[in-house]
């Protein structure tokens, strides 16, 4: 099975099925002109282009139920989309399935300020949860790049992890229960937020995960964090990748207060200086760079100072305590997302290593890109405190799945994931049986078919057809 990175025309749906949507919605939230589509059937990398007939906007859960028993009943496939941030071409309909769009659930709200609780929609942002969680006297411990545009919707579908993970865990673990309409066209609704309620299946914790192949998420309840408004951030410049590698994973040890460690190589920060006109964030070159932050209620600058100081292999540091100048030393990891794609169409391979090969495999990776592509660029960076490596690649056709391939297995040969937080979506579904075994495969299968009988949901995505 190649996945399909482009689709050149929509699937053409009966007229009749778009009028009976237009009822259900309102004729304005069925969107059929081409031009206005077409945002929602490109990818956020622009490497996966897919075609629609048909972009529907619900602004309710029954009208979101509607929809799709409206569409099981004739069988026509669909593509749940938030933000359409995703990166493994699960958002966007590269069969010409319709689009279901959750942007206009967008209530967040009520704020259960004494349990630190909070119940959004699906269409939040993820920025305006922190914010609704920050208003209230409380964190969400989840951050990523996207989050103006990334849907807690689409963090809950994808089980987003991010800068964050190593402190709070991915948003799994803030997850307390779902508001959700199945694809048998079933509406779940568990909101009560209770911490302890072992009665039977967790399917918020199932649905956390599974990209639209199952269900559509129409709201969520997340447990909260205490602010840690106290916080320090450093850019160490380091001898090389293993002393980077090492310095993340003894940080976990000897600094408690550590909230987020990224791994950044000499190539991507001189990548994103050009391209954002920033300067380099240290006086000198070096091979490898470490963002760490440290936070919590008391100032956390001497801990920090005290462990960096003990880490073997730290040539320089820019220590920032004010959070203007921290965000800028963010912006330096951050900043790879977009510096990458200026260079053209990118490959974003997302993998995690076991922490005992997790150098030697940074340092071996682009030599093994480069056995099937040695005009290749090979961009790496990531959430090196949970052993996340970001395997970007340009100078690739956006369908030659040659170096992903090459990559994929070498990952899963040393232990690794081939996903670490994108997801498998259409475009490392071929590879999945490299990390999930027959009898997994054939769970998810059953649960596909008990969950969404019709086979409508996102049936390209995943487990597939
Ligand atoms: P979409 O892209 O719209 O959809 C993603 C998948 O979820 C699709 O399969 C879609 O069908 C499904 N889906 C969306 N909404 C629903 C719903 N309500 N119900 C059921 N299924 C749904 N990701 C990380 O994990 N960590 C990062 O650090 C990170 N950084 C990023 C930085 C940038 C600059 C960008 C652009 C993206 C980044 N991402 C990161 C990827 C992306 O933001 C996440 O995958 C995010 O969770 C996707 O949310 P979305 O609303 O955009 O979902
Ligand atoms: C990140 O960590 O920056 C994101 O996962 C996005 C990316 O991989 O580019
Ligand atoms: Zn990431």
């Amino acid at each position: 099975v190649t996945a399909p990175t482009r689709t050149p025309a929509a699937v053409p749906l009966d007229p009749a099925l778009v009028g009976s949507l237009e009822d259900v919605v309102g004729a304005a939230q069925v969107l059929t002109d081409p031009d206005v589509v077409a945002s929602y059937a490109r990818d956020w990398t622009g490497r996966f282009i897919g075609a629609t007939q048909a972009v529907v906007r619900p602004g309710s859960v029954d009208e979101v139920a509607e929809v799709v028993a409206r569409c099981r009943d004739q069988g026509v496939a669909i593509v749940p989309q938030g933000g359409n941030t995703g990166m493994v071409g699960g958002s966007v309909p590269l069969h010409g399935e319709v689009v279901v769009s959750l942007r206009r659930l967008a209530a967040v709200g009520p704020v259960d300020a004494a349990a630190g609780q909070l119940t959004a929609q699906a269409g939040v942002t993820l920025a305006d949860v922190q914010a609704a969680a920050r208003d209230a006297g409380w964190a969400y411990g989840v951050d990523l790049g996207g989050r103006d545009s990334a849907t807690i919707g689409g963090n809950v579908a994808t089980n987003a992890g991010g800068l964050r993970v190593l402190r709070y865990g991915d948003t799994r673990a803030q997850l307390l229960g779902v508001e959700a309409v199945l694809g048998t066209g079933d509406v779940v609704e568990h909101l009560g937020g209770l911490l302890k309620d072992n009665t039977g299946y967790a399917l918020h914790s199932l649905l956390c995960g599974s990209e639209g192949t199952l269900g559509i998420v129409t709201a969520v309840r997340l447990r909260l964090v205490p602010p840690a408004p106290q916080r320090v951030a450093a850019i160490l410049g380091m001898k090389d990748t293993s002393s980077a590698v090492a310095a993340a994973l003894e940080l976990r040890r000897t600094l408690p207060a550590l909230s987020a460690a990224e791994l950044m190589l000499s190539d991507g920060i001189d990548l994103v200086c050009r391209v954002t006109g920033s300067p380099p964030p240290l006086a000198g070159p070096h091979e490898a760079y470490l963002l760490v932050e440290a936070s919590g209620t008391a100032d956390p600058t001497g801990d920090l100072t005290t462990a960096v100081a003990a880490l073997p292999g730290v040539e320089d540091a820019a220590v920032a305590v004010e959070p203007r100048r921290i965000d800028a030393l963010f912006r330096y990891r951050e900043g790879h997302t977009e510096a990458v794609n200026s260079l053209g169409v990118p490959h974003k391979l997302d993998v995690t290593l076991p922490n005992g090969v997790l150098a030697e495999m940074v340092d071996r990776l682009p030599s093994v890109v480069r056995t099937v592509a040695p005009d290749a660029s090979v961009w790496l960076f990531g959430h090196v405190g949970d052993g996340n490596v970001h395997v970007n690649v340009t100078g690739l056709a956006p369908d030659d799945e040659r170096v992903d391939d090459t990559v994929l297995r070498a990952v899963a040969e040393v232990g690794g994931s081939i996903s670490a937080e994108h997801g498998i979506g259409t475009a490392k579904r071929r590879w999945l049986s490299l990390n999930r075994s027959e009898a997994e495969l054939r769970a998810f299968a059953a649960l596909k078919r008990a969950l969404d009988p019709a086979g409508i949901m996102n049936p390209h995505v995943l487990v597939g057809p």
